[in-house]
């Protein structure tokens, strides 16, 4: 299929990539390099917004007075926020004052970024719009994509089914059972990337921590070896992109060791030029918001000397794919995310609901280690986020699903052929005893 070539205002921000870092134009994909913000109704609207001080006849919505136009039957539905904060348009990056919190937020949370160069957060239509954002800067057809073999699903659709990459994977554990001896196989994970980047310009790694579907963050000495694979590996001269995935970031509960508590993001940023970190999070989990659609985008470049370069055009071109593809993210989900930052109590608010979940995962890793299930099932280690895996011995996943269900009433995902998830996330601790009790009676029964 033939593209039309990159516009001026396109080549123009790849000849600034071109000076600042050429390693980060050569990970683009072609529809990253075609990207770019255009100078039309929203960048004339802005403008408009700062100098038209007389009559502002620019922007597709309705005014009235000095506010927008809204129904009383909707206004009636807002609260405490204004109508010109729910109902009109945001900027396609997102409110401006809601990507400078979420930076704060950053910085707060993960001391390692203090003195690192990245990105303002760019704001999308939450975790799974911003990696598809991702991927369509980054991902041309064909391009490899490594990550672990425990994975979120919906990976598949996004990167493989709609961006036409390569899914291959590392094996996740060294081993099943809890305990310090099992955690993440990094040795493997080296050994793939470098397999996998042999002949390959330029290589894709996802990692998702805490991960969906086995609930694990790493230790700081595994954060540390990914980290070193990952700059090795752009030392060799491989351009590598990573995608870090924090969704389920800050539910840590250090089960069994402590965990790392910040995100890899800061382990990767400005270590190497061959080196692109790319961090996607969002309010969906973190703030307990899923349905709000609130999630960011933030770019941790190679080179601190180019970095602030290379993140004002990598802005410019996500929010051209934002404009392209769904405009903008809804107003209203950022005024009240934006808010509740500022809220005096969110910080002890947020600690109490962890401590809600933490207590859950404490009760699910003491229950599902008694030695009567080992006949039945494995608990992979987890030690944080909303759920935990386990593989279950001698039956099909799916049967099992099937039959818990059919007769026990309990719902579980079978995430693989042996694999099946329990997010603990939504169970009250006396119902974990029960459910675990059901799982061992239904492999029994298939048995
Ligand atoms: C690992 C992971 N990433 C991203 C998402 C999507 O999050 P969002 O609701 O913010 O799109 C999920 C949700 O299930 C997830 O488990």
């Amino acid at each position: 299929m033939s593209h039309p070539k990159p516009t001026p205002i396109a080549q123009a921000l790849n000849e600034q990539l071109e000076k600042a870092a050429p390693e980060i134009l050569a990970m683009l994909s072609s529809y990253g390099r075609r990207l770019y913000f255009p100078k039309g109704i929203i960048s004339q609207s802005a403008e408009a917004k700062q100098k038209a001080h007389r009559f502002n006849a620019t922007i597709g919505i309705a005014t009235e007075g000095k506010g927008p136009m809204a129904l009383p039957s909707v206004a009636a539905q807002l609260g405490g926020i204004p109508a010109a904060d729910a109902v009109t348009y945001a900027p396609p990056a997102g409110r401006p004052g809601l990507r400078q919190a979420w930076r704060k937020k950053l910085l707060l949370e993960n001391p390692s970024l203090a003195d690192r160069k990245f990105g303002e957060p760019v704001v999308t239509n939450a975790i799974t719009h911003g990696l598809a954002v991702a991927g369509e800067l980054f991902i041309e057809p064909g391009d490899v994509m490594l990550m672990p073999d425990k994975l979120w699903g919906n990976y598949k659709l996004t990167f493989e089914v709609h961006h036409g990459a390569t899914i291959e994977t590392f094996p996740f554990y060294k081993g099943k059972g809890l305990g310090p001896d099992n955690g993440i196989d990094t040795e493997a994970f080296a050994r793939r990337l470098r397999e996998l980047s042999q002949g390959r310009e330029k290589i894709l790694v996802l990692l998702n921590f805490p991960n969906n579907p086995t609930g694990y963050m790493p230790t700081p000495a595994e954060g540390d070896a990914l980290a070193a694979a990952l700059l090795d590996q752009a030392k060799r001269g491989t351009k590598v992109v990573v995608f870090c995935d924090d969704a389920y970031f800050g539910l840590f509960y250090h089960l069994g060791a402590r965990s790392m508590t910040e995100s890899l993001f800061g382990r990767l940023t400005g270590r190497h030029p061959n080196l692109l970190a790319v961090k996607l999070d969002g309010a969906t989990k973190e703030l307990f918001v899923w349905g709000l659609r609130c999630g960011f985008i933030t770019f941790g470049p190679g080179r601190p000397e180019s970095a602030d370069v290379v993140c004002e055009v990598l802005d410019a071109k996500a929010r051209g794919a934002i404009r392209g593809g769904i405009s903008n993210v809804p107003q209203l989900s950022q005024s009240i995310v934006e808010r509740a930052l500022a809220a005096p109590g969110i910080d002890a608010e947020r600690a109490a609901k962890c401590e809600v979940l933490r207590k859950r995962a404490e009760r699910v890793y003491e229950v599902a280690s008694q030695p009567r299930f080992a006949g039945s099932f494995s608990v992979y280690p987890f030690n944080s986020g909303y759920f935990m895996l386990v593989e279950v011995k001698g039956v099909d996943a799916e049967k099992l699903r099937v039959h818990l269900l059919d007769k026990y009433g309990v719902g579980l995902i079978a995430t693989g052929a042996a694999d099946i998830r329990v997010a603990f996330s939504c169970l009250e601790i006396e119902q974990i005893e029960p459910l675990f009790e059901a799982l061992h009676q239904a492999i029994q029964e298939l048995r």
